[in-house]
């Protein structure tokens, strides 16, 4: 089975207690049994609150051809080394799913833009962790 590579940035460690009324009251835990029981692959979920390990687990992709789910939280918004890192995998012909847990188009102005979504092979965004699930569904029927 494919291992698909569901990687999440700063503060998704802290699911479950912040800001439940915006990320909802579930943890990475709860995320990772929803994923596994798609059955559809291997489940490498991670979090990082570092921008460099982040950008380890990109090139890590590249080369071990494993398509990902990317929640890049707060470095969506500036982050452009990420951005690089994400088109390594794009242009490599893999594929990066941008994902979100809230709609950031109907919170504040500095979550309106997202540097990454310019080079992700797609974005999904405003569902909860359904987000995550339709991601899943999305990268079984991409080609790598
Ligand atoms: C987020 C949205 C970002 O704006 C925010 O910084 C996050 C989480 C989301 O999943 O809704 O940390 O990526």
């Amino acid at each position: 089975m494919t291992t698909v590579l569901v990687l999440n940035g700063p503060n998704l460690g802290r699911l479950g207690s912040r800001e439940p009324d915006v990320y909802g009251n579930q943890d990475l835990a709860a995320l990772r049994s929803l994923l596994e029981g798609e059955k559809l692959g291997d489940i490498d979920l991670r979090q990082t609150d570092d921008e460099g390990e982040l950008i380890g687990w990109l090139h890590e992709a590249v080369d071990k051809k494993l398509p990902v789910i990317l929640n890049p939280a707060a470095f969506t918004h500036y982050s452009y080394a990420l951005r690089d890192a994400v088109a390594l995998v794009t242009t490599s012909g893999g594929t990066v799913i941008e994902v979100h847990i809230s709609n950031p188009h109907a919170r504040e102005e500095f979550r309106h833009n997202s540097v990454i979504s310019g080079v992700a092979t797609g974005v999904i965004a405003g569902f909860g962790f359904n987000s995550y699930v339709l991601a899943l569904h999305a990268v079984g029927r991409s080609a790598s």
